[in-house]
């Protein structure tokens, strides 16, 4: 086959039954009970990439032995040719039917142009795009100018822990020119967008104890401060009316949303309007009144309540007054802050509103993650900008993401450059029930990772 465009569109069906064939494997990171699971998939993807081409594929087990890393590696583009890394993880999060799916979760199912399941786009679709791309390269007449690394991490959705002390461990192994973070949405199945921004993230659990043992609350109730209470006390002394985060310094290091932020982020502002009605479908929208939509979803820092348990919530009524309560919080952090300290503020806010009649334990989760933002008139951002417009006829906006990649962080370190490149959309629910892609933004997926890598080596050899 002469060229990597025409293979990829000639063998299209195939890629699909693969995509799903990887969909069915359930790569649930955060369940021990499917390691075994996980470890099966990095084989599968390791052997693709040994078939379609690359030279070198390892898996990389991990302490413990779960969820292994998947490296491959093609340099035959020689020494002296630039180098691109391509990451992407193959690990999903837990679904069950009961969560609300209309199909199996971990039963690929097309429906209308849709394909469903858990993974289709967080992030199995950018694990096979990227892949297909590489094997389509690898088929031509004509070899790629760029050497290819390709780095599939097994854990992401469940914290990253063991990819950040391997990179420390072993930077040459990741080190490249440009590095391809392939996760994430674009802003509507027809209208591509660039990521040049990330959020970070710092973590910790709140727990709220007082009575040294679950009490009856006729006994009792009245003399003690209800844990539950005292939690949701506190809860509320954490934004103001406004939405905005009421931790003192929270905001200190907080950088200021440029002019030219707001330029980029003005073209945005009606795709994600969309997507919210759709997705979020709230009464109404909420937030900082002085931000517009994707600035408070990009640019801004938040602080949210991810869970809260105490007490008693089965059938029927139970007069008890509980022995404690627990709320689990993330902050999602913007340039210039450091979790470490974003951490520290919340802390100390709440040790100091904490009344004195419950005992507060605040248990930090290690280790966070910085924000990103990229450059948007670097040469990678421009090659990937030139590989949208190539698959999907129509010039990419550039936004700011909401999410965070903590390893895009640690790629900046051992690359030149990086770019964020995603194919499926917000819409495409990651996380929740009824996950999907549009099939069309697969094949389209595949065509700007081909262009990407044409863009990176020309006016080499
Ligand atoms: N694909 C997401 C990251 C993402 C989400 C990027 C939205 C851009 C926009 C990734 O799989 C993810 O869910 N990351 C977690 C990281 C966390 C567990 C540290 C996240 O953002 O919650
Ligand atoms: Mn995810």
């Amino acid at each position: 086959m002469s060229n990597p465009y025409a293979y990829a569109k000639a063998n299209q069906n195939r890629f699909l039954e693969e995509y799903q064939d990887l969909l069915r494997i359930r790569t649930i990171s955060t369940q021990p009970q499917h390691a075994a699971d996980v470890a099966r998939a990095a084989e599968w993807l390791k052997a693709m990439m040994l078939r379609i081409g690359m030279k070198r594929a390892e898996v990389i087990l991990m302490p413990e032995g779960r969820c292994p890393l998947v490296l491959g590696e093609w340099d035959g583009a020689g020494p002296d040719a630039p180098t691109v890394l391509i990451y992407c993880h193959y690990d999903v999060q837990p679904a069950e039917v009961a969560d609300g799916w209309d199909s199996e979760p971990f039963e690929p199912t097309i429906k209308d142009g849709r394909l469903y399941c858990r993974g289709a786009v967080d992030s199995k679709l950018h694990v096979m795009a990227n892949l297909k791309a590489v094997e389509s390269w690898l088929a031509a007449a004509d070899a790629p100018k760029v050497n290819i690394k390709v780095v599939l991490e097994g854990e992401e959705e469940s914290g990253s822990e063991n990819i950040n002390a391997f990179i420390a461990a072993h930077p040459e192994r990741l080190a490249a020119d440009i590095a391809m973070i392939s996760d994430g949405a674009i802003l509507a199945p027809d209208q591509p967008s660039l990521t040049y921004g990330l959020r970070g993230i710092a973590a910790l659990e709140l727990h709220v104890s007082a009575p040294i043992s679950d009490l009856h609350s006729g006994h009792w109730g009245g003399s003690v401060h209800n844990p539950i209470q005292a939690l949701c006390e506190i809860i509320e002394q954490l934004h103001d009316e406004n939405g905005t985060v009421s931790v003192p310094g929270f905001y200190d290091d907080v950088a200021a949303v440029t002019a030219q932020d707001r330029a980029l982020l003005e073209q945005v502002a009606p795709y994600l309007q969309a997507e919210w009605d759709d997705v979020v479908a709230a009464p109404a929208v909420w937030g900082e009144a002085e931000y517009n939509l994707p600035e408070r979803l990009g640019a801004r820092p938040t602080l949210e309540i991810n869970g809260i348990q105490g007490g008693y919530t089965g059938a029927g009524m139970k007069t008890v007054l509980p022995a404690g309560a627990f709320a689990k919080i993330t902050c999602r952090l913007v340039p210039r802050q450091d979790p470490a300290r974003v951490l520290q503020c919340v802390m100390d806010h709440i040790h100091n509103i904490a009344p004195e009649t419950v005992t507060v334990d605040i248990r930090p989760s290690e280790p966070g993650a910085e924000a990103v933002l990229l450059d948007v008139e670097g040469r990678a951002m421009a090659a990937a900008a030139q590989a949208y417009t190539h698959a999907w006829g129509v010039e990419p906006v550039y936004e700011r993401s909401g999410g965070s990649v903590p390893i895009c962080v640690e790629c900046a370190k051992v690359a030149g450059a990086v770019v964020i490149m995603s194919y499926g959309l917000k819409s495409g629910r990651a996380h929740g029930p009824n996950e999907n892609i549009y099939l069309q933004n697969f094949a389209k997926g595949i065509q700007a990772t081909i262009k990407f890598i044409d863009v990176l080596g020309e006016g080499r050899g």
